[in-house]
């Protein structure tokens, strides 16, 4: 399975020994007003991981760590999950990228994500359910092209077409290239 690798950031899969640094994101105050709560330790972090690889390993999950190809440096994290009706949908989240970023590093990001879920997994479409108050990514989705489908109390859930991804990533082209092969 080839891993994605874009302009300047690379993903790779996500393992045990993440756990740390995925627990010390998961609880800093700057990203996780938007996100499910975590609760407990890193050592429970590692034991959820420890589960992930099971669903990774068969296929059901793929958890990336975000990472800065220069110097391999850990910029974030993105997962595709909740993989429905064969290759109809899979969903994407637990989507973080810290302050070290560039400008361009949240659309890099979520390209290759998407990349990944269409071009190497062959799905026809992607879900994600935002939280109604995290506005900046409601925007993000919103310029991306994804189609608000519906909302509730709390979320509102995008869908993004392979269609709308071609359209949307042939206007960032440039990110999907590696600037070093
Ligand atoms: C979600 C997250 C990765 C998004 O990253 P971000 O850098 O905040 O994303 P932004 O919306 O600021 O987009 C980055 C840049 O791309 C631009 N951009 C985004 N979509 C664009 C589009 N379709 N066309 C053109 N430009 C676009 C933005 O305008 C912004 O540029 P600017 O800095 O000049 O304004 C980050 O905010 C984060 O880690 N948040 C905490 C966790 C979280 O809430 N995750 C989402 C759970 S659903």
């Amino acid at each position: 399975m080839k891993m994605p690798k874009g302009k300047t950031l690379s993903l790779r899969l996500a393992e045990v020994g993440d756990a740390e640094f995925i627990y010390r994101l998961r609880v800093d105050p700057s990203y996780n007003q938007h996100l499910s709560v975590v609760d407990g330790t890193s050592d429970d972090q590692r034991e959820w991981l420890r589960k992930y690889k099971e669903r990774e390993s068969r296929g059901e999950e793929y958890y990336f760590i975000i990472f800065r190809t220069s110097d391999q440096f850990p910029l974030g994290t993105i997962r595709l999950y909740d993989f429905v009706g064969g290759r109809k949908s899979f969903g994407i989240g637990s989507w973080i990228v810290a302050d070290q970023k560039s400008r361009f590093s949240a659309l890099e990001s979520v390209l290759l994500a998407y990349d990944f879920g269409f071009s190497e997994l062959g799905f026809e479409a992607c879900h994600m359910d935002v939280r109604k108050d995290n506005e900046k990514v409601v925007s993000f989705h919103r310029k991306s092209g994804a189609l608000l489908c519906r909302e509730d109390d709390v979320n509102v859930y995008f869908t993004m077409t392979r269609e709308i991804f071609d359209n949307f990533s042939n206007r960032f082209r440039p990110l999907l290239t590696p600037v070093v092969a």
